[in-house]
């Protein structure tokens, strides 16, 4: 089933006399239980995208569709309960600072109208998924990068969402909570099903865990596909520069040896 649908999805920004083309005409479609990755320089409109994909930002022109329902024809209240539906973490973790890691979790319950005791015992049960049970009463500020990113995920899993956007989740960490937080999103995939969308500078993020991969080049997806596919035949000159000069060099070796590499990409 088709998760997630773009349709001549269109961002245009205007800021004085100057007008960015953010997003152009991006068509994409997203299945059920995707691991996919969005990849591509800074400022080619990744955040833009993933942005659209929930109206957090508006599209100038185009669709988006949630399951089939399309988002740009809902009334705003049918618009909060469908966002109910899509998690989101970022870099930053955007954890609420005054509160503990329980707290943090337990909100999005509160906003729902879910009683203490009950936000509670959901609570405690997503801490324990994200394997932080110890700090449910620890602060921000008291807990690691990595904890961070496990409260901020317990957090978006609480109201029981079908999609999962991660906004550069892993940029803040150092490679080994890198590859912890990718094993727990990887692990929500395959036990809870959910779709996730994966954002990155890192080659290596797609490469760890996404099933497919979307590039994307000043405001266009330029190619998509198959992480698998993408990686042993990368044929525009945004996904060869990001794909051949990110790569381990053992790997990138292989590539230009063999022309195809079946380690590439697994
Ligand atoms: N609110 C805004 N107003 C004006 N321009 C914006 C706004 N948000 C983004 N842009 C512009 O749109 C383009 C795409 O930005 P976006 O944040 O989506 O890039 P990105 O791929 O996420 O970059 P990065 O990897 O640095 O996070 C950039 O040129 C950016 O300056
Ligand atoms: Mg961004």
């Amino acid at each position: 089933m088709i998760e997630i649908k773009t349709q001549h999805l269109t961002k245009i920004f205007e800021q004085g006399n100057e007008t960015v083309n953010a997003l152009n005409d991006i068509n994409l479609e997203i299945e059920e239980g995707d691991i996919y990755g969005v990849i591509g320089m800074s400022g080619a409109g990744k955040s833009t995208l993933v942005r659209c994909l929930n109206l957090l930002e508006k599209p100038t022109e185009g669709e988006v569709y949630i399951e089939g329902q399309n988002l740009l024809t809902l009334s705003e209240d049918e618009l909060l309960k469908k966002r109910r539906n899509i998690g989101m973490i970022f870099q930053h973790f955007n954890l609420l600072q005054q509160k503990n890691a329980l707290e943090n979790v337990c909100f999005p319950l509160y906003l729902e109208g879910v009683s203490k005791q009950e936000a509670h015992k959901k609570a405690r049960g997503l801490l324990e998924r994200v394997g932080i049970a110890d700090k449910e009463k620890s602060y921000p500020s008291q807990l690691s990068g990595g904890q961070q990113q496990r409260v901020a995920i317990a957090r978006a899993l609480a109201t029981d969402p079908k999609i999962l956007l991660c906004d550069e989740a892993t940029s803040a960490l150092d490679p080994q909570t890198t590859a912890s937080i990718l094993r727990l999103l990887k692990g929500i995939n395959a036990d809870l099903g959910i779709t996730i969308v994966i954002i990155t500078h890192a080659m290596s993020v797609i490469k760890e865990i996404c099933n497919k991969v979307a590039i994307v080049e000043d405001g266009y997806i330029v190619e998509n596909g198959e992480v698998q596919e993408i990686f042993a035949n990368p044929k525009t000159k945004a996904a060869k520069k990001l794909i051949l000069n990110e790569l381990p060099d053992e790997d990138v070796a292989e590539i230009k040896i063999s022309g195809v590499s079946a380690n590439v990409g697994q």
